[in-house]
């Protein structure tokens, strides 16, 4: 997720938590007059854990600047790369990234066309039903199916939903069994009662794709693995996991203001994981001093309950 999975939440959801087969990075802007140099790209990705099995994104409709960019992914050693036809929001979309994409299946097969006979990597497309209407996916599905690719990801929503409403697991159902890729549902997931409800209504699903559940309920990836932890045993994961984060967002921030409100950004998410949560993220939000806010977390950690 674009501005809060970076290298260092991957490393330390997978010290605390562990469970997810693989991670995805933030999108890179694959154009071919990209700023991103490779000697950075290779410095960023080296911070990773590497028990961790990344994957990396490109968000791009221009087919030379994505063959550039999983060339040199590739070269960095990744053997699968994701293609975003996703990200829902209007300055992306706009310019025919994206979701943006989904209205036009020929540019899709096009770039398809172009850049699966020369990449190394195996390719992951992960896609929305569709930018304003879910039956867009119908046609780009015998577009998907004529190329070898790794797996499809599919977030069953349109991107004009953004994140609101419901996911269309009905229409998912009836159309995941067209894809001849193995298919991955993504969307909503934070208890893992839906993971074992899912497992029985699509079958031949090859998995799970969690983004803010992985906020919203930090243990859902033990819990899917069946693993469970008193009321202490789980705060003090979670306090370890919070402040692991919160002191390395301290260190590397300029300013308080901005640190402050990347962790706000966080807690906008951790504090669904509590009862009560919006009332901690109201008081949450309104400070700006570094040691209230910390105290501010202690207590919620100290009297708090979670929900999942
Ligand atoms: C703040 C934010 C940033 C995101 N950035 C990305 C991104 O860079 N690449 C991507 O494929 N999806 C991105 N997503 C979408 C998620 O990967 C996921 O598809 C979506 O949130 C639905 O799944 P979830 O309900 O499990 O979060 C982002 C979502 C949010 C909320």
């Amino acid at each position: 997720m674009q501005a809060m999975t970076d290298i260092h939440f991957m490393n330390t959801y997978h010290r605390i938590f562990g469970g997810f087969t693989e991670m995805m990075a933030p999108y890179l802007m694959a154009s071919n007059n990209s700023p991103i140099k490779v000697k950075n790209l290779q410095k960023y990705y080296s911070q990773l854990n590497p028990e961790i099995s990344l994957i990396p994104q490109l968000l791009s409709n221009d087919a030379a600047g994505m063959l550039h960019f999983a060339s040199l992914l590739s070269d960095l050693g990744f053997n699968k790369i994701n293609w975003n036809l996703g990200c829902p929001y209007p300055f992306v979309t706009k310019k025919q990234r994206g979701s943006g994409l989904l209205p036009f299946p020929h540019r899709i097969d096009e770039i398809l066309e172009h850049i699966i006979p020369h990449v190394k990597a195996k390719l992951s497309i992960k896609i929305r039903l569709g930018l304003n209407d879910k039956n867009e996916i119908i046609p780009i599905i015998p577009i998907l199916n004529k190329y070898p690719l790794a797996e499809v990801i599919i977030h069953p929503r349109t991107a004009a939903q953004l994140y609101g409403g419901t996911t269309d697991k009905a229409f998912f159902a009836e159309v995941f069994p067209q894809i001849k890729h193995p298919v991955i549902y993504n969307g909503d997931i934070i208890r893992k009662e839906q993971v074992s409800e899912m497992e029985k209504e699509f079958k031949g699903i090859k998995g799970y794709m969690i983004g803010r559940g992985a906020f919203i309920n930090p243990f859902i990836t033990n819990q899917v693995n069946g693993m469970e932890f008193t009321r202490s045993e789980a705060l003090a994961k979670y306090r370890e996991f919070y402040f692991e984060l919160h002191h390395h967002y301290k260190s590397k921030s300029v300013n308080t203001l901005g640190f402050l409100s990347h962790m706000k950004e966080l807690w906008s998410y951790f504090s669904q994981s509590f009862e009560k949560g919006d009332s901690y993220f109201f008081a949450l939000r309104s400070i700006n001093d570094a040691t209230v806010f910390e105290q501010t977390v202690e207590n919620i950690f100290k009297t708090a309950t979670l929900t999942y």
